[in-house]
């Protein structure tokens, strides 16, 4: 009788309704997995125009997901692309979206005031029971948390670009989260067929802290002059075995969000080398080279 019980209320508290903010190269990303496997999912962005290139994307990914997972079978492959985008809806209203949402991710920018501002509001439109997760690279989940009434129901979910394919997810908890809110937090990736660990909350959590100032370094050994970006990719790949080069990973994870990353942790902690800004990403910022995303970085594309 206590397993039948406990089974149940697991069961009825699981999460189905997810609003994901922010649409970029992450949001697009953590909304197609989630609504993939079988959540409906509202994806939300300041604007029709960005909401509906964050479709495109999506038709884009599906397109490749099922071309590998059904190779010579044109109505499955349909018939995939078709479940999966019927749980999924574009919105640019977020306080009507939260309002039937058992869980809200945000994947807006790399900013905590901006993020800060965004919970604020979120807390007043969206039911107590609600969850609330950040999607924050670098910044501390307990920032951005102090500004809601619901400490208790708030963790970060860390995923990692491309969300389709990469298998991780870091799942975190503040002193304040509750348990049943991390077990409902984990058992939602787990659900999305993600890989969890566990971090506290500490700059970076773990991939970040030691993947971040690798990629500065290779920027820091390229500003000194001891081998050009392309050596240095290949090296990488060649030498160590990695999926992609420092620079072509810097061009993917976008360089402005890069930037925010070193800079926030700069101001936190000036005197620690490895967090050192850096002139030359600076500059390609400047500019708006901000890699993959806007056709140039380190690399160029079309
Ligand atoms: N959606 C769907 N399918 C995709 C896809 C996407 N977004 N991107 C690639 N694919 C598919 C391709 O179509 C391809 O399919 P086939 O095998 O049928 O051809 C397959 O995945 C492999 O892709 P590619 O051949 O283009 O390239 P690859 O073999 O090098 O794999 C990769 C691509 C998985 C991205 C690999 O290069 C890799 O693991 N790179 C490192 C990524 C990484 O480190 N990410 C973490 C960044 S840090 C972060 O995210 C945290 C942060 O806070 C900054
Ligand atoms: P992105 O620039 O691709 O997308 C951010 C999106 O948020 C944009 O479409 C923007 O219009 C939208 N946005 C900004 N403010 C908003 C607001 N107030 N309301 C609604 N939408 C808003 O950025 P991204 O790479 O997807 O990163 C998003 C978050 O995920 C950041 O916190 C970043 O640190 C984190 N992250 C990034 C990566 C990566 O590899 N790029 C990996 C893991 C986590």
């Amino acid at each position: 009788v206590i397993r039948a019980f406990s089974t149940s209320t697991l069961h009825f508290h699981a999460v189905k309704t997810v609003t994901v903010i922010g649409s970029g190269l992450m949001g697009s990303g953590i909304a197609q997995v989630a609504a993939a496997t079988g959540h409906k999912v509202t994806l939300v962005d300041k604007t029709k125009e960005i909401v509906d290139k964050a479709e495109v994307s999506i038709k884009k990914s599906i397109d490749r997901i099922v071309k590998k997972k059904f190779p010579d079978d044109a109505k499955a492959q349909l018939k995939y692309s078709t479940d999966v985008l019927a749980n999924l809806n574009m919105s640019t209203d977020v306080l009507t979206a939260v309002k039937s949402s058992d869980l809200v991710i945000e994947a807006i920018v790399e900013n905590l005031d901006v993020k800060r501002e965004l919970f604020g509001l979120l807390d007043n439109a969206a039911p107590e029971k609600t969850l609330f997760a950040s999607n924050t690279s670098s910044i501390p989940i307990k920032d951005i948390a102090s500004v809601t009434k619901r400490k208790d129901k708030f963790g970060g979910l860390h995923f990692f670009n491309p969300v389709p394919l990469m298998k991780l997810l870091e799942v975190i908890r503040i002193p304040e989260t509750s348990d049943e809110t991390y077990n409902l937090l984990d058992a939602f990736g787990k659900a999305l067929g993600k890989t969890t660990v566990q971090c506290k909350d500490t700059p970076g959590f773990i991939v970040n802290r030691l993947l971040v100032p690798y990629m500065v370094e290779a920027i820091r050994l390229v500003e000194r002059g001891d081998a050009s970006p392309r050596d240095v990719d290949t090296a990488m790949k060649l030498g160590a075995g990695y999926p992609m080069g420092p620079f072509e990973l810097l061009d993917y994870v976008g360089l402005d969000t890069t930037k925010f990353i070193i800079d926030g942790w700069s101001k936190r902690d000036p005197e620690n080398p490895l967090f050192k800004p850096s002139p030359i990403l600076n500059k390609l910022v400047d500019d708006n080279k901000l890699g993959l995303k806007t056709g140039e970085g380190f690399y160029k594309y079309n």
